[in-house]
């Protein structure tokens, strides 16, 4: 007789197409047989009926803020709300207060990971003006989901803004870069036009939609010259979606939460600073323009861009008020809402958020319920309604700015290569978490 560590037994397997009623059956950490498994014998046994199974999700967008202040977020809270939230594998941004730009750096934040996290991680490495020679060294290191460059909004440490640094930065390295694109240049002179205590909805007239789409035209003509593939992150505007829709297989495209659920200046008359993000939440016609694009699969990726800020820092006034929002924890509960909303099918859900950042970033063993595959499933109860509170927030910075939104549909479970991790709000066992690998 079959014996396998867990049987998922009976739930409505979300893959390739198909809802079908199946059993999983799981041995190792792995997937190795899927069907009817009612003859099998299992250590676990979960019954799934009546539930969605989903491949386990992935924010590939998440700034986990360690080192930084614990009292923001730390590896092991930031992963714990991933799991809360039916998160499986969160990809880790490198502007922390030791940044990810080096190998020993690397080194540092494996090791965290390896004894702390909760879910599966994978690492982004920094590029700067001083790695650029290192970075095909660095993207081949084990865990490395990509580099991560800041093509403007940040600090002049972090910034490869100017055209000279990236075409070089393009011509170091094979793989995807990942870029977060605003125009620097654009942003500084458009500054001026602005003073301190102004109201937080200025935030989107200042960062307007060219210093995005400027930023997008100068990055593609850059990849297209060098042949490097471009991963536009956080894309916020109708002109850059259009405008990708011309670089199949150069370029790929992830769409944030929070661009396909909030919109200006409504957010932020009534959020004020909790609203406060880069690229900003923008109007109405971008927000139609965002859900059109992943209708029509122009996008290949949905985030988080998980960025928590003390109270404090999101309390000053605009514009010194710190950007980033809450999200990992958040983000299916959000999504499953628009599900049940139908802007858009469960399937291409689980096609943006697990199959689409596991192929845009390669990550091996994800994405996918299929024999062979990791054992990793988000899963969601879709007649589930519930209300995200802030007390819910793992993050001890202790906000989000979804309070109080009703959500229908709701992770039950996170199961990470096999073991369960959550369990109804419950966080169970011991940090799980392992680096993801890369192809
Ligand atoms: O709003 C943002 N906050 N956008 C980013 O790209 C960075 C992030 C942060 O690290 O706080």
């Amino acid at each position: 007789m079959q014996h396998f560590d867990i049987i998922l037994r009976s739930g409505t397997i979300v893959a390739d197409g198909a809802g079908t009623v199946a059993d999983i059956g799981c041995r190792d950490g792995r997937i190795v047989a899927l069907g009817d498994l009612r003859a099998a014998h299992a250590t676990d046994i979960i019954d799934c009926r009546g539930l969605h199974v989903l491949p386990g999700i992935i924010d590939p967008h998440v700034h986990l803020r360690d080192p930084g202040d614990p009292a923001v977020e730390t590896i092991p809270d930031g992963t714990r709300a991933a799991v809360l939230g039916g998160v499986t594998a969160v990809f880790d941004m490198p502007n922390t207060q030791d940044p990810v730009i080096s190998a020993a750096a690397l080194d540092r934040k494996r090791t965290i990971i390896a004894a702390e996290a909760w879910c599966d991680v994978g690492l982004y490495v920094g590029g700067t003006k001083g790695n650029i020679a290192d970075l095909g060294m660095l993207e081949a290191e084990p865990n490395v989901c990509a580099i991560k460059v800041f093509a403007g909004s940040a600090p002049p440490a972090n910034l490869v803004e100017d055209d000279v640094n990236l075409e070089a930065l393009m011509r170091s390295g094979a793989r995807t870069v990942c870029y977060h694109s605003e125009d620097e240049a654009r942003l500084q002179a458009r500054r001026a036009l602005f003073g301190t205590g102004e109201p937080y909805r200025m935030h989107m007239q200042w960062r307007d939609e060219e210093c995005a789409f400027l930023g997008t035209r100068r990055l593609m003509a850059l990849a297209r010259k060098t042949g490097r593939r471009a991963h536009i992150l956080h894309v916020s505007t109708a002109e850059e979606l259009a405008y990708m829709r011309d670089f199949k297989g150069l370029g790929t495209v992830e769409v944030l939460v929070n661009h396909l659920t909030q919109v200006g200046p409504e957010v932020y008359d009534r959020l004020g600073g909790y609203a406060i993000m880069n690229p900003p939440i923008r109007d109405r016609r971008h927000y139609e323009a965002a859900w059109a694009a992943v209708n029509a699969g122009d996008v290949d990726c949905i985030g988080s861009d998980h960025a928590p800020h003390s109270r404090e820092a999101k309390e000053r006034p605009w514009p010194l008020t710190a950007a980033g929002l809450t999200g990992v924890q958040t983000l299916v509960p959000i999504m499953l809402d628009h599900v049940a909303a139908e802007r858009l099918s469960l399937h291409r859900m689980a096609q943006l958020m697990s199959s689409g950042p596991a192929r845009v970033y390669g990550a091996v063993g994800k994405g996918r319920i299929a024999v062979g595959y990791d054992a990793d499933f988000t899963v969601v109860d879709l007649r589930k309604t519930r209300v995200i509170e802030e007390s819910w927030i793992a993050s001890p910075c202790g906000w989000t700015p979804f309070a109080g939104q009703a959500c229908t549909g709701w992770p039950i479970m996170t199961i990470v290569r096999g073991h369960t991790v959550m369990r109804e709000d419950e966080v169970l066992d011991a940090p799980a978490g392992r680096l993801v690998s890369f192809a």
